[in-house]
């Protein structure tokens, strides 16, 4: 595991988009495994700046969104999927991208083909994380144990709280979410973790400890073998 330390958000941003615009050129064809929420919001900007000055491409790649809540409408603005069309996917030039469906009839077939799918197209080259402040990575929450696969999910009431911001009130929040697991998250070949103010502390201490614990899933990180954590000061402490 290697930490990288930046000064800021921006640092952490920029630091974060040249290291996805590198696994590009190396692989024009990488399956990227992206997630939602403010951190990468910073990530998202940087990118589409390289794009429209020609540093990047996307033309081969495909990307696959961790979570999406259950059940959402795409057009809500709060949906993840509205978030990465605003963000990124409307503004570069993906092959594919592929989001869990908040809409569908049938959550669990939903959860099934999702995994098939990026199973078909040969797994995540590279997966973005952001952290929870309670150390849930996707919408793998704390608990007694983990989901490997994709899977619906009730979310905690912390995660309503730290999500209610972005909506109206937090009776607006999802009460659910479908994300992709543990197992999942863990069979990306490269694993970027960003995090960047105060209240990623507690979790980030708790992931360069090094004890593995459901309690706080970002600690399963422990036993990946590359995984690259871009965190800036606020969040190093
Ligand atoms: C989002 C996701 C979540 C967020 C986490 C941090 O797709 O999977 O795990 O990364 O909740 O959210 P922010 O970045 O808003 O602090």
């Amino acid at each position: 595991m290697r930490l990288i330390k930046c000064k800021d958000y921006d640092e952490m941003s920029k630091t974060a988009a040249e290291m996805v615009a590198g696994q590009l050129l190396l692989k024009p064809a990488s399956v990227l495994g992206l997630a939602a929420g403010s951190t990468p919001i910073g990530m998202y900007a940087k990118l589409v700046s390289m794009y429209e000055a020609g540093k990047v491409d996307f033309s081969e790649a495909t990307a696959f969104n961790l979570d999406e809540y259950y059940p959402i409408s795409r057009e809500s603005d709060q949906s993840y999927y509205f978030y990465m069309e605003r963000h990124l996917y409307s503004k570069v030039n993906l092959k594919s991208a592929h989001i869990p469906d908040g809409e569908a009839d049938d959550a669990y077939s939903e959860c099934e083909n999702y995994d098939k799918m990026m199973e078909t197209l040969g797994g995540i080259d590279l997966q973005i994380l952001g952290i929870g402040g309670n150390g849930h990575i996707g919408f793998n929450e704390p608990g007694e144990s983990l989901n490997a696969g994709t899977h619906i999910t009730e979310l905690t009431q912390s995660t309503i709280e730290a999500n209610a911001r972005f909506f109206e009130s937090r009776e607006q929040v999802p009460a659910r979410a479908i994300t992709m697991g543990i197992g999942s998250i863990m069979k990306a070949r490269k694993i970027l973790l960003l995090a960047s103010g105060k209240n990623k502390r507690e979790p980030l201490k708790k992931l360069l400890a090094g004890k593995i614990t459901t309690a706080s899933p970002v600690t399963i990180l422990n036993l990946h073998p590359d995984v690259v954590i871009i965190a800036d000061i606020e969040a190093i402490g």
